[in-house]
């Protein structure tokens, strides 16, 4: 049997090269504060994939995108071990495009930080007399580099990155930064509309994308999932504060609450978790979630 390891591992999820395909993995690893935890949260992995795959097929009208299968039968043998079953995603290579697209729906994080001070998020003005977690009139595309490993994402204008795809792609360059940020609205008002008809908002979210062999934009990595995004229960939302976030609030209360822990959680928090992840999956794709 042929053997794997990973050609590249985050903080979370783990990527394997196979050929023409990529097998993405989302392990049980939890990040808080930007560290990741001793703690597994089990099943989490599998939550998070199953959600990107509920997006994929929910959006794919609007942009295709790099998923192959979520069924381990249809990897290598490799993969056919319990510990790849159900979080793992195969994927069709792409060139990916150097630009991470975030967009935001609602006014929080570092946006809020900025607009207190001059009443911008990322260049861009807002109406006066916008409250902490308001949702904005309209939402708001601020794409960011995507940085080397060690540095930090920089905040760019469409134009920078305009001349960021017309270096790599001469002539293109505009077509291929305007195609991303219409589809990263269009995907964003789509399915924030949608979950929070399920009871969850989706505050903010990043996409990227990537080309395909013929040159067309297709979506990559992972799709709204809470680790690329901010959820927030719309059951007590209020603006004028932050809110709560939907999957890690135990987790960062209890850290907060515990700065000695070392970052190791009692086991109580982690279930809490486990079941905060699953409630989301049920709420958003309506099933019941199976591994
Ligand atoms: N279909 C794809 N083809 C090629 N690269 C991809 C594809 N989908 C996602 N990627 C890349 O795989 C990597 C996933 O790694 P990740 O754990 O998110 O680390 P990071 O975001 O720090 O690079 C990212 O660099 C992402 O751009
Ligand atoms: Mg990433």
């Amino acid at each position: 049997m042929k053997t794997f390891s990973p050609i590249k591992e985050g903080k979370v999820r783990e990527v394997y090269d196979n050929e023409d395909t990529l097998i993405i993995v989302a392990t049980d690893r939890i990040s808080a504060f930007d560290v990741i935890l001793k703690n597994k949260v089990t099943k989490k992995g599998a939550i998070l994939t199953q959600m990107s795959k509920f997006w994929f097929d929910f959006t794919k009208d609007i942009v295709p995108n790099h998923m192959v299968s979520t069924d381990v039968k249809d990897m290598p043998e490799f993969f056919q071990q319990e510990q790849y079953n159900g979080n793992s995603m195969m994927c069709k290579k792409l060139e990916m495009l150097p630009v991470e697209c975030i967009v935001r729906g609602y006014i929080t994080g570092s946006g809020w930080e900025s607009y207190k001070k001059d009443g911008t998020v990322c260049g861009i003005k807002l109406p006066e007399g916008l409250q902490e977690s308001d949702k904005l009139p309209e939402p708001i595309y601020t794409p960011t580099t995507k940085a080397e490993i060690g540095d930090h994402d920089e905040h760019i204008s469409f134009e920078e990155s305009v001349e960021i795809l017309e270096k790599l792609y001469p002539g293109k360059g505009r077509d291929y930064a305007t195609q991303i940020k219409d589809c990263t609205i269009n995907l964003y008002k789509k399915c924030a509309e949608y979950a929070l008809s399920k009871g969850i908002i989706i505050a903010d979210t990043k996409f990227e994308f990537g080309l395909d062999e013929n040159g067309n934009v297709v979506i990559g990595d992972e799709m709204l999932t809470p680790d690329s995004s901010r959820f927030w229960p719309l059951d007590g939302y209020k603006p004028g504060q932050g809110q709560p976030s939907f999957d890690k609030q135990f987790v960062r209360d209890w850290l907060k609450a515990n700065p000695e822990s070392d970052y190791l959680l009692p086991e109580e928090v982690v279930t809490k978790t486990v079941n905060k992840y699953e409630e989301a999956y049920e709420l958003l794709t309506g099933k019941k979630f199976e591994k």
